[in-house]
């Protein structure tokens, strides 16, 4: 694997891994008169990044590369921004995961065409993969948050 892509799916792992966190905290944190749902339908989100995490550490292993695997490394590496750990109302919390998750899709986008260019199928499999998930989970978000 060129040292670009395995680059670029270690950024995308250490946003995934802070992501997993601040779903965590959202989950705990949210209040208001969807609680329940929210509350929900947050815990179906971390679930599936605990996979999405596995994966695409399993992927650089698996190219002989090396994946971040530290808390201390994600946050060194990560774009996406922790949150405090304090209340937020139902639609600003869909409104902050929806962002993040915009982010994580360009990223996906992006290593997806890097792994097609490079012959790396497998990658490219998995990037495509997630980002089929992203669309639907875009579209639950924009659905709750009106
Ligand atoms: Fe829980």
């Amino acid at each position: 694997m060129k040292h670009e892509l395995s680059a670029d799916l270690n950024r995308y792992l250490a946003n995934v891994a802070v992501e997993y966190v601040k779903l965590h905290n959202l989950h705990w944190n949210v209040v208001g008169s969807s609680f329940k749902q929210v509350h929900e339908y947050l815990e179906t989100l971390y679930d599936g990044f605990a996979g999405v995490m596995d994966t695409v550490a399993e992927l650089l292993k698996i190219h002989d590369a090396s994946p971040l695997a530290s808390m201390k490394d994600y946050l060194a590496a990560a774009t996406l921004q922790e949150l405090d750990s304090a209340e937020l109302p139902a639609v600003e919390a869909l409104a902050v995961v929806r962002g993040d998750l915009l982010v994580l899709k360009a990223q996906a986008e992006e290593i997806r065409v890097g792994a097609e260019e490079t012959g790396m199928y497998d990658v490219a499999s998995a990037m495509e993969d997630q980002l089929t998930d992203y669309n639907k989970t875009l579209w639950f978000l924009r659905a709750m948050g009106k």
